[in-house]
């Protein structure tokens, strides 16, 4: 299980959201979520919520 599964959607969007405008400091994930556009930011969010202990 991964540390982000089962994370509320809307916290895990708005991370990535942040990251990718700058508004959220980071090492590496400014760099990796300027990589996904904000509909793929949203079903990487949607996944990963959805995701959790069998
Ligand atoms: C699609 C792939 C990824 C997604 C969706 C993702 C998502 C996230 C999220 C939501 C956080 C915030 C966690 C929190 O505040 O509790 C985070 C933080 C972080 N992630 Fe990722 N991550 C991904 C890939 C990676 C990879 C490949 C690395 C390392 C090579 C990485 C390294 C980090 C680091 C170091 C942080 C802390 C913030 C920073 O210093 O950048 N992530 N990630």
């Amino acid at each position: 299980m991964g540390a982000l599964d089962g994370r509320p959607e809307a916290e895990i969007a708005a991370a990535l959201a942040e990251y990718r405008s700058g508004a959220r400091p980071a090492s590496v994930m400014g760099r990796i979520a300027k990589g996904f556009s904000e509909d793929e930011s949203r079903a990487i969010a949607a996944y990963l919520s959805r995701r959790g202990p069998p």
